[in-house]
């Protein structure tokens, strides 16, 4: 399929909504539980009086439940409880022991829940008692599934819930919106990266954002899109992003996404590589595996999911994302080993390895962010397998100005995306040089690949800047088993993070 309007294939997620009283009729009823000293504890809330609290209990009990963090066990419900609300089964989510309580636990216990209620129908929960946001983002994100192309499935589709959390907190709306808005950004990266390369390439992602931003819309303002096509690239130097592209018989793209609020004072550049496909170019990647590469356009995928949102939450901060688009195929035409590029604003690199894509549509996209003079540069990318083999599939790799990198390794662990701060090195100032031109590519040696990419995107980061570059090549996919809030495949990661540090940034009003 070459329609250049195709749009990438949706997944589905429960409906969450917001009460302030138990529905009339629920089909069944989510409840917390924990584990306490004598074994299981059913808390009372506004969906269970003491009688009912009792009877949820010797039903949980029946059947062994624990309360043991991440545990789900669905059972009959009480028949007082289906005469009162209608429901006719009982979920609860193990919330562990009350003192251990933070809101990572409340998220995968939502997530665990939420897998378990696929075809239920509608669900009324007191989970967000214990963290509203919280409880949200794990229904909608734990609960998501995407189904590609699977023509059984979009036969006999199974309906995600609607899950309705009752609460009569003062700030429950303005929470349980946030947490909406987050889950949907979440989801919005997740579709574009669990979507086939053949379906989603540069010009159709491209096509796709400008669309996207078309129809956004938020309490202080919109985004605006401007789309730079290969022409474009080649009349204004992006040199990098050039050299990847043209493998490919798909050319690449610019996308410049801006949402600019009348009243913020400060400026953050987002960044994200949006490598549609990489085969690896002339230095071809091995067939095993290769298919994961359909995720290395993750970076981009949240950058622009962060931006929509930024506009939707209304944040007080001005932000604009540079998201190099291409396809790394090894065509005809395709850049060779040895060859000599030049990046948009000057600086020349030797690739030496074409499958070091990354850093270099990249490193073109950091130059003309900087041009901007913002006061933050955020950028993330799948760049590197060192990347996994030195912090394993769930940690992003964390690394630039030193503060600003140690805060947002710490946010995203905060949000529950786990990433951790690593160092540059000085040994590869002098190792990236390169003989015929100012930098080259690669490294002559494996050791500290993760770290010598961020010392290539580092030379093109402007003065005063503050930056950080998260690399996510293992955690913005999951290629096991669903875990938590966690689903098969794109995780989203590390949207929630880069959210979390634009309300950070953002002006309080
Ligand atoms: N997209 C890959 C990195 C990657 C690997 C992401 C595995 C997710 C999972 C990147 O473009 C790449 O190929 N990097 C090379 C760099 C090397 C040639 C210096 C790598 O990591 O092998
Ligand atoms: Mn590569
Ligand atoms: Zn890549």
């Amino acid at each position: 399929m070459t329609d250049s309007s195709h749009g990438p294939l949706l997944g589905v997620s429960p409906t969450v909504e917001l009460a302030t009283a138990a529905p009339k009729a629920a089909d069944a009823l989510l409840i917390a539980a924990f584990r306490g000293d004598d074994g299981l504890e059913v808390p009372g809330s506004a969906l269970l009086d003491a009688d009912a609290v009792r009877a949820t209990f010797d039903a949980l009990s029946a059947v062994g439940a624990t309360g043991k963090s991440g545990e789900v066990t669905r059972v009959p419900a009480p028949s007082a409880i289906t005469e009162a609300t209608g429901a006719r089964s009982i979920v609860a989510a193990g919330l562990g022991e009350s003192e251990d309580l933070t809101d990572e636990t409340v998220r995968v216990a939502a997530g665990n829940a939420a897998r378990a209620l696929a075809g239920v129908g509608t669900v009324a929960t007191t989970l967000g008692d214990f963290a509203l946001g919280a409880a949200v983002e794990g229904i909608a994100l734990g609960g998501y599934v995407h189904r590609g192309l699977r023509s059984s499935e979009l036969e006999d589709p199974q309906r995600p819930a609607t899950v309705v959390f009752v609460s009569s907190d003062e700030t429950a709306a303005t929470d349980f919106e946030r947490a909406r808005l987050t889950a949907e950004a979440t989801i919005f990266a997740r579709n574009l990266v669990n979507t086939p390369s053949n379906l989603l390439y540069p010009e159709s992602y491209a096509n796709y954002l400008a669309e996207t931003a078309r129809s956004t819309e938020g309490p202080a303002g919109g985004v605006e899109v401007e789309v730079l096509d290969e022409s474009a690239l080649e009349e204004q130097g992006f040199g990098g992003i050039l050299a990847v592209g043209r493998g490919s018989a798909r050319p690449p793209r610019l996308v410049r996404l801006s949402y600019r609020p009348s009243g913020a004072t400060r400026d953050v550049a987002l960044v994200g590589k949006g490598i549609t496909f990489d085969t690896g170019g002339i230095s071809l990647k091995p067939g095993a595996g290769m298919w994961d590469m359909i995720s290395d356009m993750g970076g981009s995928a949240s950058m622009a999911a962060a931006v929509f949102a930024a506009a939707k939450l209304g944040l007080n901060v001005n932000v604009t994302a540079t998201l190099p688009l291409a396809e790394n195929m090894p065509g005809g035409n395709a850049t060779r080993p040895g060859d000599v590029i030049t990046h948009y604003g000057g600086i020349t690199s030797e690739v030496l390895n074409t499958d070091a894509e990354g850093r270099l549509v990249l490193s073109d996209a950091i130059a003309r962010a900087s041009e901007d003079k913002p006061d933050y540069l955020i950028e993330t990318a799948t760049l590197t397998g060192a990347q996994i083999v030195a912090l394993g599939e769930r940690t992003a790799g964390v690394m630039g100005s030193e503060d600003f990198r140690d805060r947002v390794a710490e946010i995203g662990r905060e949000v529950g995306e786990k990433a951790w701060a690593m160092p540059l090195l000085e040994e590869h100032e002098e190792a990236i040089k390169s003989p015929v031109a100012d930098i080259r590519n690669i490294h002559t040696k494996r050791e500290g690949g993760m770290e010598f990419a961020g010392t290539y995107l580092q030379s093109f980061v402007g003065e005063d800047i503050e930056w950080v570059h998260i690399d996510v090549a293992g955690s913005s996919w999951n290629g096991g088993s669903p875990y938590g809030y966690t689903t098969k495949r794109a995780t989203g990661a590390p949207v929630r993070t880069v959210i979390a540090a634009l309300t950070e940034l953002a002006d309080k009003k």
